[in-house]
């Protein structure tokens, strides 16, 4: 395995926890990257992992904190773009301060993260970035923002992948599902649930009857995801979009779980 590091940013929170982890238990040398020390200093000391102080919104921070973990560790193996925030409100009680909020840590920071990442893979001729965004090509109410930054995402994505594939350098994307429990979007699907007027089961239960697969993602389900992409079997996938939502993905509007499992046990039809 590479000495070389992943950064994990917002590896102090639910799932980028559960990346870092389990990269670390992969054998990869992992780099903890979040604004928030508490949680960074507590996450790197349960996994036994180092953590560096970065906010992604702000250029001096990437661009300092990006070469000192590089420096540390003789290049960059990977980075994987996870720190996100969320918000819920309509599009006409949104306010710009709160859009452009949104944008500026999940689409600006990941731009400024993949732009410092990519400079020091391509002096290497090596590296991959896997930028976890959302399930796509669905409409949601209450989540214009954050659905508009994670699109802009996967441009980006596959935009970077085009222009780093001579480098040897891959950039792909993974979209969970609703993932819980204990991540900081948990709070906003429970904000939602408010919103809605559901309590906090009816909503849940609404949730689950999307999802083929009848549960929820788990951190460690997308953390499997980018174990995969940052191991040896994935050297001709790049600009991909890996979708990790139990079946939501391939079949938007699904029957009931036990609508189908009723039907299987009928039979074929005559
Ligand atoms: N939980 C879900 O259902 C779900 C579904 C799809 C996609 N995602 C995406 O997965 C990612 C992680 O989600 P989560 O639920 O684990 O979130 P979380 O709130 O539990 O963790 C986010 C982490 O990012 C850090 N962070 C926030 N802004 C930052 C900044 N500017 N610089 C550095 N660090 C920053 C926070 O301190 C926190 O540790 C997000 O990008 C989210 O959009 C989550």
């Amino acid at each position: 395995m590479s000495s070389q590091a992943i950064i994990v940013t917002g590896g102090g929170g639910g799932i980028g926890r559960a990346i870092a982890g389990r990269l670390h238990a992969d054998g990869h040398t992992v780099v903890i990257a979040d604004r928030d020390r508490a949680v960074a200093e507590s996450a790197a000391a349960a996994i036994g992992c180092e953590f560096e102080l970065i906010d992604i919104g702000d250029e001096a921070s990437v661009m300092s904190g990006v070469k000192a973990v590089a420096a540390r560790h003789g290049g960059l193996f990977g980075v994987v773009n996870n720190a996100g925030i969320h918000m819920q409100a309509l599009v006409v009680e949104t306010a710009v301060e709160d859009w452009d909020r949104i944008f500026s840590v999940n689409t600006r920071g990941t731009f400024l993260m993949s732009r410092e990442a990519a400079r020091i893979m391509a002096a290497q001729q090596s590296g991959q970035i896997v930028n976890i965004i959302t399930k796509l090509g669905f409409g949601n109410p209450f989540s214009s923002a954050y659905l508009a930054s994670k699109n802009a995402i996967w441009g980006l994505t596959q935009c970077l992948a085009i222009e780093m594939a001579s480098s040897g350098v891959r950039v792909n994307a993974i979209a969970p599902g609703h993932v819980g429990p204990g991540t900081g979007m948990e709070k906003a699907f429970r904000a939602k649930a408010e919103k809605l007027g559901k309590s906090w089961d009816d909503f849940e239960a609404d949730v689950v009857a999307t999802i083929p697969l009848h549960r929820w993602c788990t951190p460690e389900d997308v953390a499997g995801g980018v174990s995969w992409l940052m191991g040896p079997d994935t050297s001709f996938v790049t600009g991909e979009l890996i979708n990790i939502t139990g079946g939501f993905q391939a079949y938007a509007s699904t029957p009931s779980a036990d609508s189908v499992r009723a039907a299987a046990e009928r039979g074929p039809t005559k």
